[in-house]
């Protein structure tokens, strides 16, 4: 089993950029975290982020026959990108929507997402322990269980 774990625009900067939401912890740690998550479950990770919005679209495309399914922060194009959501829908692989912080907490542009229809999940507010979460509730849901 592979599992894509795909970042979005400026999460190259977690544990630099305010902190104060995002934490401390760095994406390195976080994409170690999510493959030892699934190396503990027989599973393999890939990782991939981009500042760009087709390359993160590409990568989707590209990645769709390789992995089984995708643990997801979109950053800002949550909010924004119609095209994202119509590729996750297009690729017809499970993807869990996560966010570091609670977006619900946080401004009105934040509250909706334009990905969500088209996820199993969304975990947001957990902070790095989302990834967990979400990596564990792709594998359950891939495994067939409820
Ligand atoms: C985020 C929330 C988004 O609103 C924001 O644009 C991000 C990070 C999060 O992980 O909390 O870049 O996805």
């Amino acid at each position: 089993m592979y599992l894509l774990l795909a970042h979005g625009p400026n999460l190259n900067l977690l544990g630099e950029r305010k902190p104060e939401v995002y934490g401390t912890t760095t994406l390195a740690d976080i994409e170690a975290e999510v493959a030892g998550v699934a190396n503990g479950r027989g599973a393999a990770v890939l990782c991939f982020q981009s500042n760009h919005e087709g390359a993160l679209i590409d990568a989707l495309h590209s990645y769709r026959r390789v992995v089984d399914g995708v643990v997801l922060n979109a950053g800002a194009w949550t909010h924004t990108s119609v095209a994202l959501r119509d590729a996750i829908e297009a690729i017809q692989l499970p993807v869990v929507e996560v966010h570091l912080s609670n977006t619900h907490r946080r401004e009105a542009f934040r509250h909706r997402s334009l990905i969500a229809g088209v996820c199993i999940g969304q975990v947001t507010g957990l902070g790095r322990d989302g990834y967990r979460v979400a990596t564990n509730l792709l594998l359950d849901y891939l495994e067939g269980r409820p």
